[in-house]
Parts: C-alpha cells; sequence; structure tokens
C-alpha cells in the first residue's frame, strides 16, 4: 500500500517535470582557441564565437549543418580577462559570462548592452525542443522574421515560423507564407539583431503576455543564433546579409510595371492584353501566363489548343517590348505518360514517406509527387527543365504552392525530413531554378518571384505577399509586410496590387496603384472569377490617374534603378521604414506613420490608404522637404497637412538630394537613355551617386555618375569617361527655388519646367534656393 501510495506520487510528478526547460547549469571549465571560447557548463557546452564587426555565434550543445551556406566571416581577435566571470573583448565590444549559473550578456564597446539573458533562464531544451529567453528592454522595439501580419514594430506579439498557404489572410493571420527567422530589436536609438539557423518550426516570443522577457526557440534542431551588435539598423541589415548573401542584381525591366490575372489564356487574351497597353499608352513591361497555360496544370507543359505556338507567341510580345513570366508549382502530376513524372521517377527525384513510398499530394493537376530540391541531382533536373523554358523565350519564373502547399494542407510529418525540410523547401526550389538558368545562360541575369522562402531567399528571388483581400487594410498592410520584408533582409518585395481575392472599387484600385507605384516589385494581380483589373477596367478617369502613377514610375526608372544596386551592394532595402534613415527621431517610429516609406535615403512617400481621404497628414523627419507635385518646401521634424486629392501620391524629396529621372517609356529599354532630368533640392546631404549599366548582363560595367551638392549653391556633375555617359545627349536642370541657372559658366535657357545643357561633366550654379529652417 505505502509503496503503491509513492508510486502514485511519483506519477503525479511527471507531468510536472516534463514541463520544465533544463538549463546550462553551473559553470565547469572553458577553453579559448582562435576566436572560439567553449565553456563547459553542468549540462552541455556553450560556445561562442566572434567575427569581425563584433558578429558574436552563440552554440549551445552540438553543432550541425545550417540549412543554408553563409558566407565565413573573418575572424575576430579576442582577449580573455578569467576572474569570478568571464570577459570576452574583442575591438567591437565584449561578452560577459556569469559562471553561477551560465549566462551571458554582450556588450558594445561604449558599453551599452547589445542585449542579456534572463538570469533565470537563458538557454534551455525540453527533449529536442530549444529556447533562449533574454531580458526585455522597457522601450524595445522588434523588427523582421520576414512577411508577418501587424504592426511594422512586433513587440507584445507571439509568431510561429512555418510557410503557410493563408488566402485571404488578415491582419492577425501567422504565419503567412515567407517567413525568416531574423529579428531586429531597436532600443535607445540603437540597434541589434539575432538570425536563428534553424529551419524546423521556430516560435518568438517579443513580449507577449509578460514585461520581462522576449525569447526564440524551435521544436527541435540546433540551438545556434548569430548576434548582430549593430549599432545602427543599417550595420544589422547589412551583417546579416553579408553572412545569408545579397541580392544579386536583378534585370531592370524587372522595375517596370507588372500585369497578371489567373489565368490570361488562351493566346489571343495575352496578344489583346499586349496591345491594350501599347494602345493606351500604359508604360508596362512583363506579362504573366498563370496556371491555365499548362496543359492539365502540369509542369513544363503548354496547353495544345490554347497556346498552339508559345515560341511565336514569346517572340511577338519581346518585339513589342514585353517580357513574360510563367507560374511554376513544385507539384508533378503523376501520370504515366507525362515525361517530366517519368523522368522524376527513373531518377528518384521525389520525396519519399520514411518508409520508402512515394508521397502523393493534391494540387492544381490532382494526385502529384514534389521533388525532393535537397538533392543537387534534383535540383540540377529542375533548373535545367526552367532553363528549357527560358530558352523557348520565357523571361522569368514565378514560383508558387511552394510552402509546400497541398490544398492548404501540410504533408504528413512521416514523409522523410520534412520537418527540417518544410521552411526551406520553397529557398531550394527558387536555388534549384536560379541555379540551372545560370548555367544555360551565364551572363544573363535571372528574374524569380517567390511566394515562399527562408533566410536567404534574396539571393533567388523576389517576394511578393501572397492571396491578399481587395479591402483598405490589406493596402495598408501590404505596405508594412513589404517594410518588415525589407528589414529582413529581402529588398525586391511587393504585393498584388488591387487585392488579389475579391474586387477594389475604382478608388481603391487607384490608391494601391499609387502606393504601389514606388514598392520594389510592381505588380496587378487578380483571381480566376473575379471582374477585370486592368488599369483600364475602372473607367476613363482611373485609367487616366493609374496611367500618371506609373508613368511617375518610369520617369523615376534611373533613381529606382540606382536604389535597387544599392541594395544589391549592401543588402539594405530600398523601401524602408523612415527610422532606418532618421533612427533618432521618435515620431519615425510611431504608429500613426508606419505607412510613410523611403524609397532610398532621399524619397519620401506617403500614400493614402483610407477612402474618401483627400488630405494627408504626414511626419517629415528634421530637414527640409520639397514637394514636386506642388512645388511646395515643407520644413521638417514636424507633422504636416497636405492636399492628397485622387490625382494625387503624396511624395517629397529630401534637401541636399539630387533626384535623377528621365522621360517617361513605355517599357524601360524602350531606347537608351539620351536624356537625364536631374531636380536639385538645395541642402547639405552630399553626394548622390548615380549607377548605369546595360541593365541585363552580369558582367555588364557599371558607371558611377556623381552630383555633389557644394555648399547651397552649385552642384559638381561628374559623369565619369563610359560608354553610357557618352551617349547621353542632353542634361535638363531643375534646382528649387532658383531661376537663373549657369552649367560651366553658361546661362542655361528654360524650355518648359527645365533648363536644358548638352550633357557633359561640369559645374552647376544657382542663385541660393533653399534657406535652412
Ligand atoms: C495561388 C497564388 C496566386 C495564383 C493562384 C493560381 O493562389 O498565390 O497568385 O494566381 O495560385 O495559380
Amino acid at each position: 500500500m505505502k509503496r503503491a501510495s509513492l508510486l502514485f506520487l511519483l506519477l503525479l510528478c511527471i507531468p510536472a517535470l516534463a514541463d520544465q526547460y533544463e538549463l546550462l547549469g553551473s559553470y565547469r571549465s572553458h577553453n579559448l582557441k582562435g576566436n572560439i571560447l567553449t565553456v563547459t557548463t553542468d549540462n552541455r557546452t556553450l560556445e561562442l564565437s566572434v567575427f569581425e564587426g563584433g558578429v558574436v555565434k552563440v552554440l549551445v550543445g552540438e553543432s550541425e549543418p545550417l540549412p543554408i551556406e553563409v558566407s565565413s566571416l573573418p575572424p575576430q581577435t579576442l582577449s580573455l580577462d578569467e576572474g569570478p566571470q568571464l570577459k570576452l573583448s574583442f575591438p567591437e565590444g565584449y561578452v560577459e559570462v556569469e559562471k553561477e549559473p551560465v549566462r551571458i550578456s554582450v556588450y558594445r564597446s561604449d558599453g551599452t548592452l547589445v542585449t542579456a539573458d534572463d538570469p533565470a533562464f537563458g538557454h534551455g531544451w525540453d527533449g529536442k525542443e530549444v529556447r533562449c529567453w533574454k531580458r526585455l528592454q522597457e522601450d524595445q522595439r522588434f523588427f523582421g522574421l520576414g512577411e508577418k501580419s501587424g504592426d511594422v514594430n512586433k513587440r507584445g506579439r507571439f509568431f510561429t515560423n512555418w510557410n503557410s498557404d493563408i488566402p485571404a489572410y488578415r491582419n492577425d493571420t501567422d504565419p503567412l507564407y515567407c517567413n525568416i527567422p531574423f529579428f531586429s530589436s531597436v532600443s535607445e536609438s540603437k540597434a541589434f539583431g539575432i538570425f536563428f539557423p534553424n529551419s524546423y518550426r521556430s516560435t518568438y516570443n517579443f513580449g507577449a503576455g509578460n514585461d520581462r522577457l522576449f525569447s526564440f526557440g524551435a521544436e527541435d534542431g540546433p540551438l545556434v543564433y548569430y548576434l548582430f551588435p549593430g549599432p545602427t539598423m543599417k550595420d544589422v541589415i547589412e551583417d546579416y546579409s553579408d553572412l545569408t548573401g545579397r541580392m544579386p542584381m536583378p534585370p531592370k525591366w524587372s522595375l517596370g510595371y507588372q500585369q497578371c490575372r489567373w489565368s490570361y489564356y488562351p493566346e489571343y487574351e495575352i496578344r489583346d492584353l499586349a496591345k491594350e497597353f501599347r494602345q493606351r499608352k500604359i508604360p508596362a513591361d512583363v506579362l504573366y501566363f498563370d496556371i491555365h497555360y499548362m496543359d492539365a496544370y502540369k509542369v513544363f507543359t503548354w496547353h495544345p489548343e490554347r497556346f498552339p505556338n508559345p515560341v511565336q507567341l514569346l517572340s511577338d510580345l519581346q518585339e513589342d517590348g514585353f517580357k513574360t513570366i510563367t507560374i511554376i508549382d513544385p507539384g508533378v502530376k503523376v501520370e504515366p505518360d507525362y515525361p517530366v513524372y517519368q523522368e522524376g521517377l527513373e531518377n528518384d527525384h521525389f520525396l519519399r514517406y520514411q518508409d520508402g513510398e512515394l508521397y502523393r499530394g493534391q494540387v492544381w493537376p490532382g494526385w502529384c509527387h514534389f521533388p525532393d530540391f535537397r538533392r543537387a541531382a534534383t535540383r540540377a533536373w529542375w533548373g535545367a527543365k526552367n532553363a528549357m523554358l527560358q530558352d523557348r523565350g520565357v523571361d522569368g519564373f514565378w514560383n508558387d504552392m511552394n510552402e509546400p502547399a497541398v490544398w492548404g494542407k501540410e504533408f504528413p510529418y512521416v514523409v522523410e525530413g520534412i520537418k527540417a525540410l518544410h521552411n526551406v523547401y520553397a529557398l531550394y526550389m527558387a536555388q534549384a531554378t536560379y541555379d540551372g538558368l545560370k548555367e544555360a545562360a551565364p551572363d544573363q541575369r535571372p528574374f524569380i518571384v517567390t511566394r515562399a522562402g527562408w533566410a536567404g531567399i534574396q539571393r533567388y528571388a523576389a517576394v511578393w505577399t501572397g492571396d491578399n483581400s481587395a479591402s483598405y487594410d490589406d493596402l495598408a498592410l501590404s505596405i508594412r509586410t513589404n517594410i518588415g520584408l525589407g528589414l529582413s533582409g529581402v529588398p525586391f518585395v511587393g504585393c498584388d496590387i488591387g487585392g488579389f481575392i475579391g474586387r477594389p472599387d475604382p478608388e481603391l484600385y487607384l490608391r494601391w496603384m499609387q502606393a504601389g507605384s514606388l514598392s520594389p516589385f510592381m505588380r496587378s494581380h487578380t483571381i480566376h472569377d473575379s471582374p477585370d483589373q486592368e488599369p483600364w477596367a475602372f473607367g476613363e478617369e482611373t485609367e487616366r490617374r493609374c496611367r500618371e502613377a506609373i508613368e511617375r514610375r518610369y520617369r523615376l526608372m534611373p533613381y529606382l534603378y540606382t536604389e535597387l544596386h544599392r541594395a544589391h551592394d549592401t543588402g539594405l532595402p530600398l523601401y524602408r521604414p523612415m527610422w532606418l534613415d532618421f533612427p533618432g527621431e521618435e515620431a519615425a517610429y510611431d504608429n500613426a506613420y508606419q505607412h510613410q516609406f523611403m524609397v532610398g535615403s532621399h524619397l519620401l512617400a506617403a500614400p493614402v490608404i483610407r477612402q474618401g481621404q483627400r488630405f494627408q497628414k504626414v511626419y517629415l523627419p528634421k530637414g527640409d522637404w520639397y514637394e514636386p507635385g506642388t512645388g511646395e518646401i515643407h520644413g521638417g521634424g514636424k507633422a504636416v497637412l497636405v492636399e492628397a486629392g485622387l490625382d494625387t501620391l503624396p511624395l517629397f524629396y529630401r534637401a541636399g538630394a539630387v533626384i535623377p529621372t528621365r522621360p517617361v517609356q513605355q517599357y524601360v529599354d524602350e531606347s537608351p537613355l539620351t536624356e537625364l532630368r536631374l531636380t536639385v533640392v538645395p541642402g547639405d546631404t552630399g553626394v548622390y551617386e548615380m549607377i548605369v549599366d546595360d541593365g541585363l548582363t552580369t558582367d555588364s560595367p557599371v558607371e558611377k555618375w556623381t552630383f555633389r551638392q557644394n555648399g547651397r549653391d552649385s552642384v559638381r556633375i561628374d559623369l565619369g569617361s563610359g560608354p553610357r555617359a557618352a551617349a547621353l545627349q542632353t542634361l535638363k536642370f531643375k534646382v528649387v527655388g532658383a531661376e537663373n541657372l549657369k552649367f560651366n559658366g553658361t546661362t542655361l535657357r528654360k524650355e518648359g519646367e527645365w533648363f536644358v545643357a548638352s550633357a557633359r561633366s561640369g559645374e552647376l550654379k544657382f542663385t541660393p534656393g533653399l534657406q535652412g529652417r
């Protein structure tokens, strides 16, 4: 009886014990070797590796190969003070390791705290689950994790990273399609970031339901993370993208306007569509083939009746300046006579259950097998299939359903290795596609746009935000998710303009077109049973206003392309929150202004995102701002109210900017750049370096043209001596506030609103325009 009650008591204790995390415990010994300090504790080892830039890699327990290849960062030199605590110092800062129990705190060299373990928890595990708890600062804001709903600042929320197909998602839906295990934080205007390269289902608590901790962890896999100490958010994102890779330069046409619907078919529909754009003089670069182009939705086929001669069609469209993009889903139809299926079977390309049986799931074609993109041979096979389409004239590739999705459900967990593969499936698929296209045409820049992704997706693809809905809430949400993706290392982002599900009214469509006209990826798209959603489908007035929005984008192309280049060079998003450029300004973080965004560091947009709104309250960071639409100059450091009628996208150039534009074209490569227009907003922010190349090939020589403001009365223009500068014939200038302009000593004549000069390097002099306020 006694023994039985003891057993009963013990049994009662078991569930409680199972809920407890095991923690690192006390210090036992340590060992410093090169840039790695290993601390042995009661329960596991803690390994700290330090790299240049003060990047600290933390590993608890055994290491495992990372799901993605990362760059090897240069190791940092370390010194160690051994006392009651260990103090590991390096030029950018130091890490303090407490011994009883083992906890770490990371500091910058000026003594400011980067982040510290929670004193009671730190690092822990529960069975296979791993987790890290850190102390929450009172004013701490959180950003990132890829495509996430809600506010730009994620403080107070709990997130799961598990790529998911969630059509008609809402403002609190989580997770969505493209989850990235990298987040960052700002506190007292200083930033740090954490990259947790664990591809299992992971979760993040940014002070949700508590005021003590933020934490991250995963259901399995290694407890390993990189800590980027900042101190600025720009440093954090640059360091993260140093590690996970930068966006290769995409072709310039991918910045052009793109038109999609599910689906344009048969052939005459797409030919008519092309004609409409050109006849109506609405600039456009890309037309899409959604799933109906395929024969019974079989990937890498063309429907024989709908598209009997795709090669001819694609070449005719190209003649007319259009690029084409086809959708590619990973599911391969199970059909004995289908060559792709046969090849996949013969070469063992498909995913299997743990017992060896091939996995089948349902998507558009019906029952499908799914390539195992972990295998190099499978990636090569898939890449070559894409390259075959490219060879026949397809210009870009749209990777969809790659969460992977099987009618909104998931692969069973007994599919071999799926728990670790799920989140990186889309990344591997994009890699397969990218590598295949490069292999077949090494000097061409591939263009891929994907729905799902993971850390490093920027190396292969642009990301669009999946199946949104035609509502003002979704318009606003799209701005926030795109900003969030940019802060997560993905600069080339966009959404379905107009909303994928449902029917926008003319005003919503227009407002979305205006906001979208400055997003890096600009595509209008809609579902299969919806009414027409092209820019002319909402009446003449809306068509005119949409044309104006798209034309402005094409005018700004030299600026947008330069900023895309800069994103490729630095990893920083071109589409970004104001506080990235103005980190010390509290109001720049305010949710009231989170739908304003910068494009590069010289242009600020504050699109209207509410129905019926005809005025916009805009926060302008410190400094002066020029509103090109009205010619007004506003003093910053405060909110202003500007007119925002239906014709208007509130837009501002920062004082000190020299914004390069060009005359409108119907597509980006319609004609070479012979006329460059420079709008000078006098101010002190220095030099604008415009970047020019052929926009198409990987080894195209890059020319850098510099516009250097000297004081507030002149700009030095240096075009260098490259062939693109030689092809430039005309320079046109507008200097805000100045009416007397001289270029290289000659007084310039005015044509319309521009002062005209022949193109060459030189000194632009003007009567001081903008005075400081
Ligand atoms: C998915 C995509 C959508 C596409 C549709 C048909 O829902 O997200 O963009 O149009 O599939 O391919």
